[in-house]
């Protein structure tokens, strides 16, 4: 039997923070330890330039996304882990994904769809005021990431499902016009898992500035969960999940048992401040070993780097046997 492929990436913009943990980083672990899966995961670092137009802050993330990848437990013998941008031949079918993929499709792209909205909302005249050709054509990057090491399983957060399913479209098209060669990808979503709001109410980004980092120390991590909203209700005061988007939270660190024992407590009255000491606790269980190989890793980041060139050599050697069929198939290859 044919091992399942899983495959998912992190954009370099930023410190990962705990949607990113929750969404990708563990299920794509998880996945990839189990015996029959062969696993891709990496940093998408040409993702991390369609937003964030500084240097210095995209090459920092990239040592923090390589470090949070090996610090939550990847085992590079078992997967291959890159850098995006060492991988050139994801480029190259990019390209091709492009000549191919309807402008219709992208229209519809969610990221596109809300910036053309706040266009909008300013009472711009130009709906595509400012916005740029790397965010529109976002969704065919992220393809050719994912057909490129023919994913079967792409564990993502429920934020990007539509660029999957988009993926699976852009697949289906060129198999139909030229050559089944791509595999159809799925987004694999963790159950339990919603999307993780931040500390200003809206979905926890590293764009908003919002997040709760994943590896600050224990009390900078207390007083970021300090910081989540709550409403009014004293203590003694019955509360339901959904007044606090702590609860998302805590759900997201706990088994059914212990989400149902904590929704028993806000019930019967559980003051929202010890509801947050009881977050603080159980975030910290699960990260501090984490954290600890974290700071090591970050202290020494020639090691990532080695870890990564490694990487880059197995999946460029691979990436460029299917981009050569993907050639030839639309018919660029040389004259004989
Ligand atoms: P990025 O870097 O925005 O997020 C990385 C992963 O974290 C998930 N995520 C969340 N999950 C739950 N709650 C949240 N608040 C939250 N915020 C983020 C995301 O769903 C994602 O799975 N385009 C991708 C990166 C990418 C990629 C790919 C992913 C590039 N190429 C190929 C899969 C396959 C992105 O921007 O992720």
């Amino acid at each position: 039997m044919s091992k399942k492929r899983v495959l998912t990436g992190v954009t370099t913009t930023g410190i990962p923070h705990l949607g990113n943990y929750v969404g990708a980083i563990r299920p794509a672990i998880r996945a990839a330890r189990q015996e029959n899966t062969e696993s891709y995961l990496f940093l998408a670092d040409y993702h991390g330039i369609i937003k964030c137009h500084d240097p210095k802050l995209i090459h920092e993330s990239t040592q923090a996304v390589a470090a949070t990848w090996l610090a939550c437990g990847l085992d590079p013998e078992r997967t291959t882990f890159y850098r995006q941008s060492d991988i050139p031949e994801i480029l190259e079918l990019n390209w091709i994904l492009t000549c191919i993929t309807a402008k219709g499709l992208m229209n519809r792209a969610h990221a596109y769809k809300a910036a053309v909205q706040d266009n909008l909302d300013k009472g711009q005249e130009d709906q595509d005021h400012q916005i740029e050709m790397g965010l529109y054509s976002y969704p065919i990057l992220m393809t050719a990431d994912i057909l490129m090491f023919k994913a079967n399983d792409v564990p993502v957060g429920r934020d990007q499902i539509q660029h999957v399913e988009m993926a699976r479209d852009i697949a289906g098209r060129f198999n139909h016009r030229f050559k089944e060669l791509f595999v159809l990808p799925e987004a694999k979503i963790d159950e339990g898992v919603e999307i993780l709001v931040g500390l200003d109410g809206r979905k926890m980004s590293k764009s908003y500035g919002n997040t709760i980092p994943l590896f600050e120390s224990e009390k900078k991590l207390q007083k970021s969960v300090n910081k989540i909203v709550t409403n009014l209700k004293e203590p003694g005061e019955p509360k339901q999940p959904d007044e606090s988007p702590l609860f998302e939270i805590y759900k997201a660190f706990s088994t059914a048992q212990e989400t149902a024992e904590f929704t028993q407590m806000l019930a019967d009255g559980l003051a929202w401040g010890e509801a947050k000491k009881l977050l603080g606790a159980k975030l910290n269980a699960e990260l501090a070993p984490q954290r600890e190989r974290y700071e090591t890793l970050m202290a020494n980041p020639a090691d990532i780097e080695d870890i990564l060139q490694a990487g880059a050599h197995k999946a460029r050697a691979e990436a460029r046997v299917l981009l050569d069929q993907v050639r030839e198939a639309v018919g660029i290859s040389r004259l004989k």
